[in-house]
């Protein structure tokens, strides 16, 4: 069947079958698998089916990125410039996948990035992706919340948590929340370094898009299809201004010398920053723009990485997100030099297509998709994806 053929009819198919918009409103209980999440081979494929669940201005906050959206599309093109060098006759009778990083074994080297709104796509979402993370096997970097899960012990093995600011606001916060998270027994603190404001996501701002929504899910329509009006909508116009000092490099230091836990820095884009996170006792960076939902024009962050990892100068790992959809695309990356990739969209449609199934059937894909491709690049483990395994076009 021609690759046109089948995404028409994969829209179709979710066109026709589910259920209009509403999906929050979805309890994790009804997760028996829905036998279309057969049809999807690829991650690509989840994606009309969860636009088809979605309220539109749910699927918009997925998806969009901020004002002109080009760093969304560079985050993809980028890695179309990068081409594989094959190696043929190598033994890849078996593929290893496995990895360490920061002390914990890993299965493969493809993370669950931090996604705020989640129950905007599907009910108590963090922890159905938190559930989803740990039947696979994922490292999951969770916003929070995801107690439920931990206590049941169905919660991914190794998982990090996120932190913005707010905790960080003075030594006494951050203890606090350092110690919290010690003892609950998270593996890494992900410190998010480029969202010290909102950008403009224009889709959002047409829509009257409104966060908070995102609590409980996005209201019913009501029968002439109209949301209630938004209390706190998206907007634009006003001077930007915070009410407390943002987190700086001081506030880094801090926090390394309160908790032992790895600390990894996410929205790293220059070399100069990665050299100075080596300097300031960071564990390691993720070369991120926020998939494309904070500063627009800062390229795609697979033409950043190289910088970066020279920045890192092999002191620190340094993961990658933004734009990866294909086994070929983690393989380009760590050919770049990352340590391992992180996704979020990819899981999110996943999520709202088909619940935790999705999300679980999402990482399954892509890290076979990883295999099958180190299988046909003739490198049988991670140690074998080096430099010259790929060439820049032009
Ligand atoms: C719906 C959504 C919500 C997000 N929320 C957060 C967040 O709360 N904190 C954060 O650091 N990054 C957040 N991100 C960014 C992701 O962690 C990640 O950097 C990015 O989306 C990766 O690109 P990809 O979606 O193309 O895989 C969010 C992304 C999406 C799509």
């Amino acid at each position: 069947m021609s690759l046109d053929r089948r995404t028409a009819l994969l829209k179709l198919a979710a066109l026709f079958s589910a259920p209009r918009y509403g999906a929050a409103q979805e309890t994790s209980k009804a997760e028996k698998p829905d036998p279309r999440i057969a049809d999807c081979a690829n991650v690509f494929d989840f994606a009309p089916f969860a636009k088809a669940k979605l309220d539109p201005i749910a699927w918009d906050y997925l998806e969009g990125g901020s004002e002109d959206e080009v760093s969304l599309k560079d985050n993809r093109e980028g890695f179309n410039r990068i081409i594989i060098r094959p190696r043929a006759l190598v033994d890849v009778h078996k593929i290893d996948t496995s990895l360490e990083l920061f002390g914990k074994r890993l299965d493969f080297p493809i993370l669950l990035d931090p996604a705020g709104g989640k129950n905007c796509f599907y009910a108590d979402a963090e922890n159905v992706v938190a559930r989803g993370a740990g039947k696979t096997g994922a490292l999951h970097i969770t916003n929070g919340g995801i107690q439920n899960s931990l206590e049941k012990g169905t919660a991914a093995k190794v998982w990090w948590n996120l932190t913005t600011g707010g905790d960080l606001r003075n030594a006494q916060t951050m203890r606090a929340f350092a110690k919290r998270l010690e003892s609950m027994g998270c593996s890494g603190i992900c410190f998010t370094t480029d969202i010290m404001y909102v950008s403009h996501r224009e889709r959002n701002i047409h829509n009257k898009f409104e966060r908070n929504w995102c609590e409980a899910g996005v209201p019913k329509r009501d029968r002439y299809g109209k949301l209630p009006a938004s209390k706190n909508p998206e907007s634009a116009g006003e001077f930007p201004s915070r009410p407390f000092p943002t987190p700086t490099w001081n506030s880094v230091r801090e926090l390394r010398q309160i908790t032992t836990l790895p600390i990894v820095l996410k929205g790293i884009l220059i070399e100069e920053d990665a050299s100075r996170a080596v300097e300031y006792g960071v564990s390691g960076v993720i070369v991120s723009n926020h998939g494309a939902r904070q500063l627009d024009h800062v390229g795609g962050t697979i033409e950043a990485l190289p910088e970066v990892v020279r920045g890192a100068q092999g002191k620190i790992p340094v993961l990658i997100d933004g734009g990866i959809r294909r086994g070929t695309d983690v393989l380009k990356a760590l050919a770049l030099g990352a340590k391992a990739v992180c996704i979020a969209r990819p899981y999110l449609y996943g999520l709202a297509a088909f619940g935790q199934p999705g999300v679980e059937r999402v990482i399954e894909l892509l890290k076979t998709e990883f295999a099958l491709d180190m299988g046909l690049a003739g490198v049988p483990d991670l140690k074998s994806i080096t430099r010259d395994l790929v060439r820049i076009r032009g």
